[in-house]
């Protein structure tokens, strides 16, 4: 489903990602792990379409997004792919419900059927009764759960997440982890997960090990 093939990039001087080829499957929730400047965030930008490799190509469902201008990048973006970073990014003037509808308007779906299916993402993880509260109101747990919903509002065929859990205490962590399980077994959804957590990435199919910017395992 998703297809990097010598993926490089540098900043300056420093090669931050040298030839990273990588495949995700349908389903599969993989974890990319690694010491603090290997790269995992470049390379989680760089499949999310944010950044644009110096080398290499990413394929997503069947688009080589390397041909895409900003536009319609920002349109495939928007359909294809849910981010969930480390802390929620939030819109903090708006409700847990105006932020999970959000891309979906931009999507351009209809108020009414995106205000419904926003109502029932956050219903089904476990935030109906906090719809209407700003982030501000709600806890840590809350609000990268309310980001979640967010990510996956559009139905995106994968979700890139970068250290989603590295803001949450213990419980909440957890709880977060056990999230990303459970919506792959309802929804079958695809998830990327950058991660320093080894319990996560024990509990993920595959893990990538990233050194200096190259795969080692
Ligand atoms: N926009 C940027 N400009 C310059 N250097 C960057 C930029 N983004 C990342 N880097 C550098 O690239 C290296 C890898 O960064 P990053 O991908 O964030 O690593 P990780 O997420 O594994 O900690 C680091 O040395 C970082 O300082
Ligand atoms: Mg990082």
């Amino acid at each position: 489903m998703i297809q990097l093939r010598d993926i490089t990039k540098s900043f300056g001087s420093l090669q931050v990602l040298r030839g990273i080829s990588l495949d995700v499957e349908r389903g599969e929730v993989l974890s990319i792990v690694g010491p603090s400047g290997a790269g995992k965030t470049t390379l989680l930008q760089i499949m999310g379409t944010l950044d644009r490799p110096d080398t290499g190509t990413v394929t997503i469902d069947g688009t080589q997004v390397g041909r895409l201008n900003e536009r319609e990048l920002a349109a495939f973006r928007n359909r294809h792919i849910g981010f969930v970073f480390q802390f929620h990014q939030l819109l903090p003037e708006f409700t847990a419900l105006e932020n999970v509808l959000i891309p979906a308007l931009i999507a351009g779906r209809p108020r009414r059927e995106a205000t419904q299916a926003a109502r029932e993402m956050l219903a089904l993880l476990g935030l109906a009764e906090r719809a209407e509260h700003k982030p501000n109101e709600l806890s840590g747990g809350e609000k990268q759960r309310v980001a979640v919903a967010r990510a996956l509002i559009n139905r995106p065929s994968v979700v890139l997440a970068d250290e989603p859990s590295g803001s949450l205490d213990t419980r909440h962590k957890e709880e977060l982890h056990q999230l990303f399980f459970d919506l792959r077994r309802e929804l079958g959804q695809t998830f990327v997960i950058v991660t320093h957590d080894e319990g996560l990435a024990r509990m993920t199919d595959r893990t990538v090990h990233l050194v200096d910017g190259m795969k080692v395992g």
